[in-house]
């Protein structure tokens, strides 16, 4: 943690976001962690500090060399798009990054090329030889995540490489039982070749130390000390063509794992941009560089920016970050995020309906320094945002503002009334306790602080009642005095607020034709001409969250019907063939939904209720990820009706819904269009 957190001496401060893949569009969970970036830096520049957040995209792999395959692009093409439609998404968010680079660059080659040869030189990179499975009709090697099979621990089948979602068990994928190759659907084959591990093994006792030296949050520094007690592997930087990344120098054939030369994109982007001015970056990265580094993160990368980054960084002789700043993941209306549901909404459909402020503003009133997962309430959020910034924040300034240019031409009063002098400190004083918040991430006590500011000025300013007062001729220097003391609370206010509310405050600015920094609100405002009023914020409407929604869950379907147009699908191979009379056996039946209920103690559950004509049933289906329960309720849909009654861990089951989904957790009930009744039999 840095020594210094006060406004005198300038500090020199290098901060990072993670660097998003180039395939695909940025949604608001990528925004929660952009935006917090965005508002601490700010802040810092706010105070008077050089801080500088150095960015880019993400630009190599697997994912994004067949993607473009299947889009019939090059890879470069498809990152160029994307990086164009981040560029869009982050100045309509209003971010501030210095420089958004790419990891596919020449700064970046040359940089990995050097930390991977001073890793070399310093005897950290072994090669050996490893089995691997391999793709023989697309000619690749599989990475983990492109091969499914039986889990070897538990033997659920339709598992990924790497880990069992079932059981949890970790394995390597040539482990798998019957692995399927995702990306041809053929049977993979196991291949031997000779790859380079970076010798991470021989840093667990100098990663014991810096883990523990007070750069990581508690929460996270606990599993990071799990990972280091169960022993680390070396690690696999090398992966074989066809790869899309960097050749490694002196491999022909091999190529830098992503997660090489990603990290390695925070140092290219700096250089990149001090390229320009012709400074030099190294400054800032050897390994007694002055200055400080600040990685923010989403806990799911974790290792990489807790273990093999400054493992990396110090193999080479360079400098390590003083604070790696993870957070939890956007849940929306305390769900996972789903396309299906509409909720898995991406930057620019927010856009299209909603001012980027109102979002910042929501997300800074409830982060904190924690790595819990964020709940982005719908409800609570249009109320919290027309309550705080539209019922409070802005409303002093329409409060005072119309007396002011029609009653005193424009101009404020000599000086703030007298009993408003120290009040005027008491905002100005404030800062210190809301700075030491926003320096700790804690935004939501900075908001809350600064509410309650917002809170007082409205409270004097309605038992001031410059309403009732202005009707009085013998008052009306107190009508301009008391609009005189509310709008300097104002700008107090959206002085403190405006690392959230850039907008804002810059419509702040030009209205009370002034600078909104910490120096100048040391002073009140008086006897300052100020300009006319603008509406600066209208309320969020609900119906435009609807609208979000709504188209989210529409594009969600294209893609689903683009994807089953272009056969781009995993599809389910099919289970033995069976008889008429095996089919006949069973008794589909239409069941009108007459209750549905979550399971306590079961994450993936519905109790249902089903009326299947002259009898009702209980069963449990596992479709809670895909249905709000009460939205449930008065509609048909297809039961097997004869089906063993199976007892389970919560009740009897009477048969089950039919229900189809696309894989990984959401499931549909099929629903019969107009014209089914409870009972009918399904043929
Ligand atoms: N490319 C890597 C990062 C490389 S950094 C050297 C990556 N990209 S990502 O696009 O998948 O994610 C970028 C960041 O967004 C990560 O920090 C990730 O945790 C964060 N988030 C992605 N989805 C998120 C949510 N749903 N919620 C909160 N943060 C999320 O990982
Ligand atoms: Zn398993």
């Amino acid at each position: 943690m840095p020594t210094n957190t006060s406004n005198t001496e300038p500090r020199k401060i290098l901060v990072t976001a993670a660097l998003p893949y180039a395939n695909g569009a940025l949604h608001l969970g990528h925004m929660l962690e952009y935006i917090q970036t965005d508002i601490w830096v700010r802040f810092q520049r706010l105070r008077g500090h050089q801080c500088q957040w150095i960015w880019a995209v993400d630009g190599h792999g697997t994912p994004i060399m067949l993607k473009a395959e299947a889009e019939g692009v090059t890879p470069l093409e498809l990152i160029t798009r994307f990086k164009h439609e981040h560029e869009r998404d982050i100045a309509g968010f209003l971010l501030s990054p210095d420089n958004y680079h790419t990891t596919h660059s020449e700064e970046n080659r040359e940089l990995a090329e050097l930390i991977y040869r001073r890793a070399l030189d310093a005897g950290y990179i072994v090669k050996r030889t490893i089995a691997q499975l391999y793709d023989a009709e697309k000619d690749m090697f599989l990475p983990d995540r492109y091969v499914k099979g039986t889990c070897p621990n538990c033997g659920k089948p339709d598992q990924y490489g790497d880990n069992c979602e079932h059981c949890s068990a970790t394995y390597d994928a040539i482990e798998l039982k019957n692995p399927v190759s995702v990306v041809s659907g053929s049977t993979p084959v196991s291949r031997d070749s000779e790859q380079h591990f970076f010798a991470l093994s021989k840093y667990t006792e100098w990663l014991k130390d810096w883990t523990t030296s007070g750069t990581l949050q508690p929460e996270i520094a606990n599993k990071v000390k799990e990972w280091l007690d169960s022993g680390l592997q070396d690690w696999d930087i090398s992966r074989n063509a066809p790869y899309w990344g960097f050749e490694i120098p002196d491999a022909p054939g091999k190529f830098f794992y992503v997660w090489l030369d990603a990290p390695i994109g925070y140092i290219a982007s700096h250089k990149n941009m001090l390229d320009q001015s012709g400074e030099d970056f190294m400054q800032s990265w050897n390994a007694d560089a002055d200055g400080e580094l600040y990685h923010f993160i989403g806990k799911d990368i974790a290792n990489f920016h807790t273990l093999f980054w400054p493992a990396l960084l110090d193999v080479a002789g360079m400098r390590k970050p003083d604070g790696v700043f993870c957070h939890g993941f956007l849940m929306v209306d305390d769900a996972k995020m789903s396309k299906s549901r509409g909720t898995s909404v991406t930057a620019e459909t927010y856009l299209k309906h909603l001012q980027p402020e109102y979002l910042r503003y929501y997300y800074a009133a409830k982060l904190n320094a924690g790595v819990a997962d964020f709940n982005l309430q719908l409800d609570d959020f249009t109320q919290r945002v027309n309550a705080d910034l539209v019922g409070k924040v802005v409303n002093i300034a329409s409060r005072c503002a119309g007396f002011i240019s029609k009653q005193f031409d424009g101009m404020l009063a000599q000086d703030l009334p007298a009993d408003q002098k120290a009040e005027y400190q008491k905002f100005v004083t404030a800062e210190a306790q809301i700075a030491e918040h926003y320096e700790a991430r804690e935004f939501g006590k900075a908001m809350r602080d600064i509410i309650q500011l917002a809170e007082y000025a409205n409270g004097y300013i309605a038992d001031a009642e410059p309403w009732v007062k202005i009707k009085d001729e013998s008052q009306r220097d107190d009508v301009q005095a008391i609009c005189t003391a509310g709008l300097n609370y104002f700008r107090v206010i959206m002085t403190y607020l405006s690392p959230v509310l850039p907008e804002l405050a810059e419509k702040t600015a030009s209205f009370l034709n002034c600078e909104l920094t910490l120096d100048a609100i040391e002073s009140p405002l008086v006897n300052h001409k100020i300009n006319k009023f603008k509406p600066m914020m209208a309320r969020l409407e609900e119906s435009s969250i609807n609208k979000i929604i709504e188209e989210t869950r529409e594009s969600a379907a294209d893609d689903a019907a683009n994807a089953s147009a272009t056969g781009n699908q995993s599809v389910e191979p099919l289970k033995a063939e069976i008889d008429y009379a095996d089919f006949d056996k069973c008794d589909f039946r239409i069941a009108r939904i007459v209750d549905a209920q979550p399971v306590e103690g079961a994450d993936k559950l519905l109790q249902l209720t089903l009326d299947i004509g002259n009898e009702t049933r209980n069963v449990f289906a596992g479709i809670k990820s895909a249905y709000d329960p009460a939205t449930l309720v008065g509609r048909h849909t297809v039961m097997i009706a004869n089906l063993k009654p199976r007892k389970m861990r919560f009740g009897l089951s009477e048969g089950m819904v039919l229900a189809a989904g696309p894989g990984g957790g959401d499931l549909f009930i099929l629903s019969p269009d107009d014209g089914a009744a409870p009972g009918m039999q399904v043929k």
